[in-house]
């Protein structure tokens, strides 16, 4: 098994994903929003690349039938039914629902890795489901970190450091310089990945905006068991 790590979706290339299991991860928060979304009985996810692009998808499937998700820095849209806290995704709110999902750098990289041969959203909180499917599939992997705008996000790369490792220990595995790196990286914080949220660009900016407890939910280890997969440009539950 080959694995590629990608510590942002702007490194993916035309044909890079093809006949490829892809995980994408953003651990903070999109992941895990669709992750919960999914887990409380969504009907399915359209993850776009903007704003707008939600608004033009609205129109064209009608405003009753969607709920309009996503955020901007951090906030809800405005005009939008949810922002992107995975407190918001509850079950009387979502259940048979379908989403329109736009984020900053999740559903961008979503969209971006879409052409892979199976596409999946990991994260901590559904880790052992996404690898058991990634270790059945027995195909070459690349894991997508989502990053923030284009550059290195330390807890992305660490789960998908995590990922790594237990990949490895179940396969021989030859693994590109970043999975490598991020398998360090793992190593190193494994054993406190609430810290790794609390301490990293993105969670301090959370924290400044008042979602601390997004961060607790987000460094719960297999707390949501959800395989959520990426279906002709819809993300719905994984039934093999
Ligand atoms: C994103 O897609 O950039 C994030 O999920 C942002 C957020 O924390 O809301």
């Amino acid at each position: 098994m080959k694995i590629d790590l990608f510590f942002t979706a702007e490194e993916l290339r035309e044909n890079i994903l093809t006949d490829k299991t892809v995980i994408v991860i953003d651990v903070l928060r999109a992941s895990v929003t669709i992750a919960q979304a999914l887990y409380n009985g969504c009907k399915d996810i359209i993850p776009v690349e903007s704003a707008e692009r939600a608004l033009d998808l609205m129109q064209k499937i009608g405003r009753q039938f969607v709920l309009l998700c996503g955020e901007r820095d951090g906030q809800k849209v405005e005009g939008f039914d949810l922002g992107n806290s995975p407190f918001e995704y509850t079950e009387p709110v979502v259940r048979d629902k379908t989403l329109i999902f736009a984020t900053t750098n999740g559903s961008k990289a979503i969209v971006k890795a879409a052409s892979g041969d199976k596409v999946v959203i990991g994260s901590f909180v559904n880790f052992k489901e996404v690898a058991e499917l990634v270790l059945n599939l027995n195909k070459d992997l690349a894991i997508v970190c989502s990053g923030k705008e284009g550059k290195f996000s330390l807890e992305d790369t660490v789960c998908g450091g995590m990922f790594i490792n237990k990949l490895q220990e179940q396969k021989k595995a030859d693994v590109n310089d970043a999975a490598q790196a991020a398998a360090v990286l793992y190593q190193k914080h494994k054993d406190n990945l609430l810290k790794v949220l609390e301490t990293c660009d993105h969670g301090k900016f959370l924290s400044s905006l008042g979602f601390e407890k997004d961060l607790a939910f987000c460094s719960q280890l297999n707390s949501l068991p959800v395989l959520p997969i990426l279906e002709n440009g819809r993300i719905i539950k994984y039934t093999a």
